[in-house]
């Protein structure tokens, strides 16, 4: 009796640890697409990924199995009705393929999903996850396009929609799927909608334009309730372009497109949708442009109801004159009926990268008072974000200026001669009289670290005047710090300037009147970026910019969405169109990035290819009528390189590509014919630009790009090494590269044998360097080398992350650390320590889970702790010099390449 309890005890207690370890094992961290829209997506066929959860070591998946239902409760019964793909034999764990029925509008989905192990072993099932489908059809869209008549403009005036509607019970859901030309915000019962910014975002607004979705549940009642929603001009009408800001989309009526659904729990569905129904008027915000700034007269705010006439209360302060100078006359502000728009020919597609959110916020770490009554708040970091003002106390009709400036004065005050024409001030008037008062911008952002405040009531305290950091708001994934400070100060500015330049699109800067999607600034940042963010999806968005605003003949624009600058675009800039794509994929593993553009990125290949300079020389090369000027070249270097040779340079780096990713979407044609073109355009470039054993031109920069697309033949590439490296030498181991050849610098040094000396390029303090930026009070990449030097006014920003890409040398060569196979299925961990670093500690949130390179020198030993996340192999590479030996876990390994399953390592070199 007691033999067979224990027995049943015994199975009890053993399916209890089964069970228990089959749970610990089941796959974490789900993840619908990218990771950031689940709410409202419009991918019709989405990939899902997830990560093993076992930190056993060599854990592998062998097999999974995915569940898709149109219900929790089926999803909890393991009824996979939308899809169950059953037990499949691969490994594939990163952006697998949904293979089930249709999606449906608006119809949410459940998933879960289980492994198999290495040992054929099956996890349990991972906790459920879900996502929420869109209006997929033009058709779902029962809203107009509702604007007010007539409010036309440089840049249009901002205007508020409303609409009053009855919720007849009790709801199960609530959903509002809205978008707006230029940027929309809505509230509904005085109750801000979400926490996106700046929506709908930037896109070839002539082309296409994001929707968002929200839901909306909790913010509304039972009986009447009342959504409003303020337009603003944004990227669309507010004017964009150096001078003044000329360039726009179009000069209003601002529009709306909004389309409530109501589900109550009877299961109708009822739809409020923005049409002639809705009543309009000229917004509180009686002036804003991206640039120059946004005005608000809290004196205009809409008071009472739609019933009772919508009043706002008229004011004329005659003193100042402010309302005459910005403001409405009093007919114009009465409420009027929405107007509506054709807009048929617009795409509206679902939001497909993530939104623009408050990331942080900052208090000033000092307060000054340059002049009585002006108080300049220094943030301490320069940043791209806006500012909240609390006003303790109101002064009816006062005016309360915000001046936003990178720069002080000798005096103290604020200085924006570096933001040329854009005006960069926000104002605004109060409403009472000793009432408190808060206020934030809805409809701009602004490049500062420092705020000068004229005509606060009183004296405004670090409490009252606070800065948000905004950008798109992506996951943080890279960690590095070092020994050596000045590493750290520059990855801190390089990151910071990422911040600031990732808002919707990537932007050259966030401060001048300028802010536009430079190509060349987003090719050379785009792999540093891979490494900080988990920012896939956001280069996805603008690869598909890029395509959206591709020229019929197959050239590109310099600056995508496009806008300001005309085509065709110039070498090194144009050919992000596959170094975007191609950077994400690596670091991803996003092949669908690839399958999108491929498409676009051939016709820019063909575009160069099929070039009548092409044609004449057998090389591609930009000019203009003239045979003058060849392109931007080596953009803001400290010695000018040739330009002309950058345009075959990027020529075959760019049919590489294409070869390249021709050959991964398995056109097989295609992949042959652009690797031989590569090799035909490799030997025309040596040919043309390769003389006495330099490059035309013998700067740093023009060997460092033949060297760095693999055109320098195989036998003389120690020798233009060298070349680089006694030019580094001559110059007092500086750099003279601008901001293209300023990314390969380092790294063919280290490549070559010269990583001291990279490194002393690294940590150098004195002009031209990046320690010279940092210390001379950067907190983000400059533009220049001497910004501090040059003059103000003009081009010199002090925040463009161009010259960030620096970090990328740290992560590859410091840490050792990038992909093999994409997305780090498999990847190299070869850390090149230079002999005056003490330490590193890099780690990196993959898709497969956290990589970790740290290394230490200690006792005259090298110390590396290392780790490889379950479901990739890593091959470790280590810096052996001669003599030296190296210990794995206490044995001693016979070379200095060994290949690493899953697991923690620490490896000893002495
Ligand atoms: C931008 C650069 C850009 C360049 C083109 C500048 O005004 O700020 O970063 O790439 O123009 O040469």
């Amino acid at each position: 009796m007691l033999k067979r309890f224990l027995h049943t005890w015994l199975c009890l207690v053993l399916v209890g640890l089964l069970s228990q370890v089959q749970a610990q094992q089941a796959p974490h961290k789900l993840r619908y697409e990218y990771g950031d829209i689940r709410l409202g997506t419009g991918v019709r066929k989405p990939r899902l990924s997830w990560q093993l959860a076992s930190t056993q070591a060599g854990a592998r998946q062998t097999a999974y199995q995915i569940l898709v239902a149109s219900s929790a409760e089926a999803l909890a019964k393991n009824q996979g009705d939308v899809w169950d793909s059953g037990k499949i034999n691969a490994s594939q764990s990163v952006y697998v393929d949904y293979q089930g029925k249709n999606l449906e509008s608006r119809q949410r989905y459940f998933w879960k999903v289980k492994i198999w192990d290495e040992k054929g072993k099956a996890s349990g099932w991972s906790k459920p996850d879900w996502w929420e489908m869109g209006l997929l059809a033009k058709d779902d869209w029962k809203a107009d396009w509702i604007g007010m008549a007539g409010v036309v403009g440089e840049p249009p005036r901002s205007t508020q929609g409303r609409k009053e509607f009855p919720v007849r019970g009790k709801l199960v859901k609530a959903r509002v799927y809205a978008t707006g030309l230029g940027d929309y915000a809505l509230q509904i019962n005085g109750q801000r909608v979400g926490d996106m910014l700046l929506t709908p975002g930037w896109t070839d607004y002539l082309k296409k334009v994001y929707y968002q979705t929200y839901d909306v549940t909790e913010l509304l009642k039972e009986g009447n309730n009342q959504i409003d929603a303020f337009l603003g001009n944004g990227w669309w009408s507010g004017g964009l372009g150096w001078g003044g800001g000329f360039h726009r989309y179009s000069q209003g009526p601002l529009r709306l497109l909004c389309q409530l659904e109501l589900t109550y729990t009877d299961g109708t569905r009822e739809l409020i949708t923005s049409n002639t129904s809705w009543k309009i008027r000229l917004s509180p915000v009686i002036y804003d442009s991206m640039y120059h700034g946004e005005h608000y007269d809290a004196r205009q705010e809409a008071k009472g109801t739609e019933a009772d006439g919508w009043v706002t209360p008229v004011v004329l302060n005659t003193a100042k004159n402010q309302t005459t100078l910005f403001g409405p006359t009093a007919d114009a502000n009465a409420n009027e009926q929405a107007a509506t728009f054709d807009m048929s020919t617009l795409q509206v597609v679902a939001q497909e990268a993530p939104p623009i959110r408050v990331t942080e916020t900052r208090k000033a770490v000092k307060v000054t008072e340059p002049k009585p009554g002006h108080f300049v708040f220094d943030f301490g970091q320069n940043m791209a974000g806006i500012v909240h003002l609390s006003i303790p106390k109101g002064v009816y009709g006062q005016e309360v200026a915000l001046h936003f400036a990178e720069l002080l004065h000798d005096d103290g005050t604020v200085a924006q001669e570096n933001l040329r024409s854009a005006k960069s001030t926000d104002r605004y008037i109060c409403k009472s009289n000793g009432g408190k008062e808060e206020w934030e911008p809805m409809f701009l952002y602004h490049g500062f670290r420092y705020v000068e405040v004229i005509g606060f009531p009183g004296k405004p305290t670090a409490d009252q005047i606070v800065a948000k950091v905004i950008h798109t708001d992506f996951e943080p994934i890279g960690e590095f710090s070092t020994s050596e400070d000045i590493l750290n100060k520059i990855y801190s500015n390089a990151r910071w300037t990422l911040k600031s330049n990732a808002l919707s699109i990537p932007t050259d800067c966030p401060q001048r009147d300028e802010r536009l999607g430079w190509m060349g600034d987003a090719q050379i940042f785009v792999a540093s970026s891979c490494y900080l963010m988990d920012i896939n999806s956001f280069w996805a968005k603008y690869s598909r910019d890029i395509a959206d605003s591709q020229h019929p003949s197959g050239y590109v624009y310099d600056v995508n969405p496009k806008m300001v600058v005309g085509g065709p675009s110039k070498p090194a800039w144009g050919d992000a169109t596959l170094i975007v794509p191609w950077t994400s994929y690596e670091f991803f593993g996003d092949k669908r990035i690839l399958e999108t553009n491929y498409a676009s990125m051939k016709a820019w290949v063909e575009y160069m290819n099929q070039h009548a300079s092409t044609k004449k020389t057998g090389l591609y090369y930009f000019s203009d009528p003239s045979e003058q000027w060849f392109g931007y070249g080596d953009w803001v270097p400290v010695v000018a390189s040739p330009s002309k040779p950058i345009g075959g340079a990027y020529q075959v780096y760019s049919n590489t590509l294409l070869a390249k990713a021709a050959t991964v979407l398995g056109k097989t044609e295609d992949a042959t014919k652009y690797a031989a073109l590569a090799k035909q355009y490799t030997s025309k470039y040596n040919d043309l630009y390769f003389k006495d054993n330099n490059y035309e031109g013998k700067t740093q920069a023009a060997n460092l790009m033949p060297l760095t697309f693999g055109i320098v033949p195989e036998n003389l590439r120690a020798r233009i090494a060298q070349n680089i490296a006694d030019d580094v030498k001559a110059h007092d181991n500086h750099l003279t590269t601008g901001f293209i050849a300023s990314q390969q610098i380092l790294p063919r040094l280290s490549d070559y044998g010269y990583n001291d000396l990279a490194y002393q390029v690294a940590t150098q303090k004195t002009y031209p360097s990046w320690g010279y930026m940092a210390e001379n009070g950067a907190t983000t990449m400059w533009e220049l080398w001497n910004s501090d030097k040059e003059k103000p006014e003009g081009m010199n920003s002090r925040n463009h992350f161009a010259y960030g890409s620096v970090i990328e040398w740290y992560f590859r060569y410091l840490a050792g650390v990038e992909p093999i196979d994409p997305g780090f299925k498999t990847f190299r961990i070869a850390p090149k320590p230079p002999k005056d670093l003490n330490w590193v500690k890099f780690s990196y949130q993959s898709l497969y889970g956290p990589i970790v390179s740290n290394w230490e020198r200690k006792n005259g030993k090298l110390q590396l702790n290392v780790t490889v996340p379950p479901n990739t192999q890593a091959e470790l590479v280590l810096p052996l010099t001669v003599g030296q030996t190296a210990t794995l876990a206490g044995k001693k390994l016979k070379t200095n390449t060994t290949t690493l399953v899953p697991g923690s390592y620490r490896v000893e070199i002495q």
